[in-house]
């Protein structure tokens, strides 16, 4: 079931003519499904039904606080990178004892921060980092739970920017090093090892990635156990791809399929770190169509989005469909649709095929729910867009547009200048 469908010709999220909610509160404009955002959560929930699990939404992937929240409700957990990010989760009401937190340079303060807010692990990604946040956790008298982030050294068979989980990439601790590193994480006083973490890449369409990396992962944990160390916590990370044009990635269900079954008879809790493959079809940008000019070679459509509001395209190379709000019977053009940052890599989408669309009309740019507003800026000065939830036939905005005033809201004009 898709939300975001087609009735006579006028795309609807849910119960609802986006060009009414593009009209109430202007474009470019976020909008957001509330019934696809659960349904993809209690995919991943109903999964992993059959063993101790926690869905850890990844807040990278949307870090919108009614979207948390909702989630939060539902029973999920969060998969967290900054201080910052612990704080939304927080402000979400998602308990403590269900965030992850990972990334390789937690600062002393985010460290400081996790610990007061006794959150579920870290996830360490360092020799360093692990002396580091022993450290503090003594000198706050507490113990930090820990988990070793080990690096696999499997290509996902992603994009190069996305996959993280080969020996070249900044991430994680080189597997065959793990255990060593566990040796010495046990014999220190202020951390507790409870778990262990990987997380390969990002939008991965196959099975066969996520299933080497953990007979590999397993493998490790056998060895520990041999040794006497107890893991409590197996977070899998996350990672499973999402349709943007023709992919056709496993499904939650698939995956624990091919997943469950090497788990048999082992007392560990999974963790699931999903972000794109809860949000990412669950969200789409409104974007209203400001100039068309035709160019030698090609057409341009110039929208009021950019590069700022919707990065994945010009940094990745990203394909996001593009389609009208309301069809019309209009012959095909060849374009790039262009936002209006003065930069040539300001572009949603390259030498398309698109129907001929006008001056003032609406394009809806599929996919955007992950990595979308989380990765805008206001570069450029423009204040960033706002975004709208639809539930059935309501819909509310979650948060506003911003304004210019909150674009200097930060300045300090020292009066010596
Ligand atoms: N866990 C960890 C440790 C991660 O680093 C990530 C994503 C996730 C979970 C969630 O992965 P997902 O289920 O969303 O694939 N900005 C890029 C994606 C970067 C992903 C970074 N890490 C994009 O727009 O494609």
């Amino acid at each position: 079931m898709n939300f975001f469908q087609y009735r006579n010709g006028r795309l609807y999220a849910e119960e609802v003519p986006v060009s009414e909610i593009a009209s109430a509160y202007g474009t470019p404009l976020y909008i957001y499904s509330a019934r696809t955002l659960h349904r993809h959560f209690r995919a991943y929930d109903e999964a992993f039904d059959g063993v101790p699990h926690i869905i850890c939404f990844a807040l990278k992937a949307n870090s919108s606080s009614a979207l948390l929240r909702s989630l939060a409700k539902q029973g999920c957990g969060a998969d967290v990178v900054s201080g910052g990010e612990i704080f939304r989760a927080l402000k979400a009401k998602i308990p403590s004892g269900k965030i992850v937190y990972a990334g390789v340079g937690k600062t002393e303060e985010e460290i400081r921060y996790a610990l007061r807010s006794r959150i579920l692990m870290f996830n360490v990604e360092s020799e360093n980092e692990l002396f580091e946040i022993d450290r503090i956790a003594g000198s706050m008298k507490t113990k930090a739970p820990i988990a070793l982030r080990v690096n696999p050294d499997i290509d996902p068979g992603t994009h190069p920017y996305i996959s993280t989980g080969l020996r070249k990439h900044k991430f994680g601790i080189p597997l065959e090093d793990a255990f060593e590193y566990y040796k010495a994480a046990r014999k220190l006083r202020n951390t507790e090892v409870v778990g262990i973490h990987k997380h390969i890449g990002s939008q991965i369409t196959r099975l066969s990635p996520f299933v080497d990396a953990l007979k590999r992962t397993l493998s490790l944990i056998d060895e520990l156990c041999v040794s006497g160390a107890e893991i409590r916590y197996l977070d899998i990370g996350g990672g499973l791809g999402i349709t943007y044009k023709d992919e056709e990635p496993p499904v939650p269900h698939d995956l624990a399929e091919s997943l469950l079954p090497m788990l048999k008879g082992r007392r560990l809790t999974i963790i699931v770190e999903p972000g794109r493959s809860i949000a990412g079809n669950a969200g789409i940008l409104i974007t209203k169509v400001l100039y068309m000019k035709a160019g030698k070679e090609k057409d341009f459509v110039i929208v009021d989005a950019g590069m700022n509001d919707l990065i994945r395209p010009s940094f990745y190379g990203a394909y996001h469909h593009i389609q009208p709000v309301e069809k019309r019977k209009r012959r095909n053009i060849l374009a790039d649709v262009v936002g209006p940052i003065c930069e040539s890599g300001d572009f949603l989408a390259k030498e398309r095929e698109i129907p001929a669309v006008r001056q003032g009309e609406y394009l809806a740019v599929m996919s955007a729910g992950a990595y979308g507003f989380s990765m805008s800026s206001n570069y450029n000065s423009r204040p960033r867009a706002a975004e709208v939830l639809v539930s059935g036939k309501d819909f509310t905005l979650i948060r506003r547009r911003e304004t210019y005033s909150d674009l200097t809201r930060g300045d300090i004009v020292p009066p010596s200048v």
